[in-house]
Order: structure tokens, then sequence, then C-alpha cells
């Protein structure tokens, strides 16, 4: 299909207003074809039958102005004969008012002069169709006409008859008449006609798109507000005048924001107070977990003297007020998300040496569980401005859950140079990749592994593992910087968690 036609079908596609002018042309176009032609047929047929009457009624005067012109006659020699014909040939050429007459003798025809025809200077006897003057030799008393062409373009009327002389027998009449007349008259109509359907094709046309432009107003506008509404301007309201169909998707679309407004507004009541609460509760909390901590790491540290049962609950305690302290400071860094007033401190960091500081640290952890850490650096240091404390504990998730669910492969961490589009703009970024080789996770549980307090084994019990808020600060941390996380998994054969931050601090 040629690009401009796939340009205006997509063109008529997109616009309520372009298909409504397209289908009103098509339409009008159709209807002023149709009622042309119909009008055109009709007008001609009435101006040729008036003529055709006309001439019959014309002719019958001049057939009779020619036969009381021979009766009266008593020509009997060819040269008065001659005189006589010639003088009927004037008589039909004044009466008919046509100046195409002739005189043709017949058989019949008496006379040395018999076998001399007499015409008009502008006819001629070939002209003169051989049907219609078998007809009028067949019956010579009748008049007889035939539809003509004159000069193969004007049409023309040609009228015959038989005129007895008393002494020089039969001779043929024919009387041919135009209808140039007409025929202008028929062109005149048609191109009036013509004006008069253009005229009115783009006047519908026109009334068309003004109507729909009109019609398609207050749905535009309520487009627009409904866009503006979804983007986040909850005040949004249509102009309610007027008492047509338009304020009625106004005000319909005016009920639907007020309850939209005062559901968004009773989420975010709700969900601050939550977050409130969370807070707050986390707060509380962390005087007595202090001192709860306190006096379970002196009641630990002297397990060695307690009796057996005693020392085993001494290690329980102290294992499950470590993992408290560990799930209030997360608590406290979600509801600082959330309340948003967590903040990134950027400052140029070697992102290499930052990662190898944190796999260290990991070392012990790893070897725990028998697996070896890699890790890749390129030989350029990979500088990113970072908020280093947030990027080293979100590596440090990482490293956690690779280590815990690693099954005792080898894992890597590679450092390297890659590429991130913010606001439309590529820019400049490096990504840390933390690969395991081990149990992996289904496609179904990929959707969920940054929710808040997921685990994929939710048969694990509670007091053992983590807490599941691991990753939803991650990736926390890394949206703070404008980066993203990504992750890649087949079930056991091990993921492929991906940090990629932008090298300069995006404002
Ligand atoms: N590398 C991985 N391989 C397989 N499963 C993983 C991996 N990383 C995370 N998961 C799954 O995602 C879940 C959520 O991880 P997340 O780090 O958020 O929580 P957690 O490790 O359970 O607890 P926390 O990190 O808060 O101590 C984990 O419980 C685990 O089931
Ligand atoms: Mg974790």
């Amino acid at each position: 299909m040629p690009r401009a036609v796939r340009s205006v079908l997509q063109w008529l596609r997109r616009s309520l207003l372009a298909r409504a002018t397209a289908v009103s042309l098509v339409l009008s176009l159709t209807v002023s074809v149709i009622v042309f032609g119909l009008l055109t047929l009709r007008i001609a047929s009435q101006l040729y039958d008036a003529r055709r009457d006309n001439v019959l009624a014309v002719s019958t005067t001049a057939v009779s102005d020619v036969k009381s012109l021979a009766l009266a006659s008593t020509a009997q020699d060819d040269q008065t004969l001659q005189v006589l014909k010639a003088s009927m040939l004037r008589a039909a050429e004044a009466t008919s008012g046509s100046q195409e007459v002739a005189l043709l003798h017949t058989a019949d025809s008496v006379g040395d002069l018999a076998g001399t025809d007499l015409i008009s200077a502008t006819l001629e006897a070939d002209q003169i169709p051989d049907r219609l003057r078998e007809q009028v030799r067949a019956a010579p008393d009748s008049i007889y006409w035939q539809p003509v062409s004159i000069g193969g373009e004007t049409p023309g009327i040609m009228v015959g008859t038989t005129v007895s002389l008393p002494l020089g027998g039969d001779y043929e009449l024919y009387i041919r008449y135009s209808l140039e007349a007409e025929q202008q008259t028929l062109s005149f109509v048609q191109w009036m006609l013509s004006i008069g359907a253009a005229v009115l094709t783009l006047a519908s046309v026109a009334i068309t798109a003004a109507s729909a432009a009109a019609i398609l107003q207050p749905i535009r506008r309520t487009a627009e507000a409904s866009r503006r509404l979804a983007a986040g301007d909850l005040g949004q309201r249509l102009p309610q005048t007027g008492a047509d169909e338009a304020v009625d998707l106004g005000s319909s679309f005016n009920i639907m924001a007020d309850a939209l407004e005062s559901r968004i507004t009773e989420l975010k009541t709700l969900s601050t107070v939550q977050q409130r609460f969370v807070s707050d509760v986390s707060h509380e909390l962390r005087t007595p977990v202090t001192t709860i901590r306190l006096a379970a790491d002196v009641v630990y540290d002297s397990r060695a003297e307690l009796p057996p049962r005693a020392a085993r609950s001494a290690e329980i305690l102290h294992a499950q007020v470590e993992r408290f302290e560990v799930l209030l400071s997360d608590l406290l860094e979600m509801s600082r998300f959330d309340a948003g007033v967590a903040g990134v401190h950027p400052e140029l960091t070697d992102v290499g040496q930052l990662v190898l500081g944190v796999v260290d640290g990991a070392r012990m952890l790893a070897d725990d569980r028998g697996c070896s850490l890699d890790v890749e650096i390129g030989q350029t240091p990979e500088i990113a401005e970072i908020d280093a404390g947030r990027i080293a504990r979100a590596v440090r998730n990482l490293l956690a859950n690779a280590i815990e669910h690693g099954q005792g492969r080898p894992i890597r961490v590679q450092v390297s140079d890659a590429q991130l589009t913010i606001d439309g703009l590529a820019r400049a970024a490096v990504s840390i990749s933390v690969i395991d080789q081990g149990v992996g996770l289904a496609p179904d549980q990929l959707t969920h592994v940054f929710d808040r307090f997921w685990r994929a084994d939710t048969s694990r019990q509670r007091t053992l593992g983590g807490t599941g808020l691991g990753l939803a600060i991650t990736r926390e941390d890394v949206q703070l910087h404008h980066g993203i996380i990504t992750v890649e998994s087949t079930p056991g054969e091990g993921s492929t968690f991906a940090i990629i931050l932008p090298k300069e601090a995006v404002a």
C-alpha cells in the first residue's frame, strides 16, 4: 500500500472528526451524483419530448401547405413542374422554420426532369436514414419521424412523408430539424446542476465537520481532564454550563473525580496512619529492645556457668533478640522510605573497591556455607557518584541471599560499564551483578521477589531465615539513586541480580 494511502487511513483511524468528514464527503458525493444523473435524464427527456411534439405539429402544417400548393398547381411541362417543386421546397422551409428540406423523386415521378431531386443547400440525400425512407415509401400518406445526428454531434429529428403532384407523380418530402438549442439548454442546466452539487457537497462536508467538532469538543475536554487526573492532578473538574448531554458527561466525570479524590485521600490518610504507626512502634521498641539485648548479652556471655537447659535458652534468646533488632532496624528504614525522608549523600566512589570490601566482609559466611566468592572487576576503575553506605548495604543483601540460596556453589560478582536511560536520556552507568548457581526462582516467584516480607520458602519457620525485607530495601536504595535492579533466574540453575546505577548523580 502506498505511504500516502497508509497515512490517510491512519489519520482516519485516529480521528473521529476526520472519519465523520470523510463519511459525509462520500455520502454527499454519492447523493449529488445520483440526483445529478436523475435530473439530467428527466430534463433531457422533457426537452426532447417537447421539441419532438413541436416538430411534428409544425411538420403537419408544412406538409399540408406543400400538398395544397401541389393540388392547386396546373403545371404540365418539365419547366413549370420544376418551378412548382422549387416553390414547394420554399413553402416547406418557410412553414417548418427549418432550412433543411429535401424533395426526392420516386419511381412514380413523371416527366423528363423526374429524376431531379431538390434539396436545401445544407442537406444531402444520403443523410436521410434508409429506414425512414423505407417507412415513407411503404405508407405514402403518413408522416414519419426518426432521431438523427447532424454532423456527428448535434442531435436532430428527421420527418418524412410523400407528396403527389397531380401531373408529376409522387415525391418524397423530408424536413430535418436541429435540436441544437435544446442541446445548449441541457448543457447549461447540467453546468448549473454541477455547480449546485459541488456547493451542496462542500456545504454538507463543512456542516458535518463543524457539528462533529462541536460534539467532540466536550469529549476532548473530558479526555484531557481524565489524562490530567490520571497524572495525579486530583482537582481536575469540568465546567457545567448548559443543559445538554455534554453537561451530563461533565457531571458524570466530576462525580467520578470526586469519588476518586475522596477515596485516594482516604487511602492516603490510612497509609500515613499506618506508616506513622509502624514508625512510632519501631521507635518505641528500640529502647526496650536495646535494653533486652544488653541483658541477653550478659546472660549469653555467662552461659558457660549456667545449667545446660538454661544455657540453651540463653543462646536462643541471644539469636532471636539479634533477629528482632535487625527486623526493627529494617522496619525503621522502610518507614523512612515511605515517609520520603530517606536521602542519598552521593560521593565519588570506586565501585570495584566498594564491592571488594563487601565481598571480604561476606567471606566468613560464604566459607561457612562452603561456597567460593569470585569478583570480576575491569582494568579501569568504575567511579560513580553514589551513597556508598546504601549501595554497600544493597550489595551485601544480594550477596547474603546468593550465599543463603546458592547451595554451596561458586558465586560470582561482576562490576562493569553499562548504560542507563533516564527521562529519555542515555547515561553512563555502572552495573554490579551477583550471580549464583543455587536454587533459583520460578517465573511467578520472580514477580514477588521485591515485595515486602515475601519469601519463596513459606514453609520455613518464621524463626529462621530473613524477614523478607532485604530486597525491598535494596530496591528502594537503588531507586533513590535513579538506578534499576533486575533479576534473571532459572529454577535449579541459579539467579543473577544486577544493580545498574548512573555514574553521575541525578538531581
Ligand atoms: N539469589 C537468590 N536465589 C534464590 N532465591 C532468592 C535469592 N534471593 C532472594 N531469594 C528469595 O527471595 C526472598 C526475599 O528475599 P529478601 O532478601 O527480600 O528477604 P530474605 O532474604 O528472606 O530476608 P532479609 O533479606 O530481610 O533478611 C528470599 O526469602 C528468597 O526466597
Ligand atoms: Mg535477603
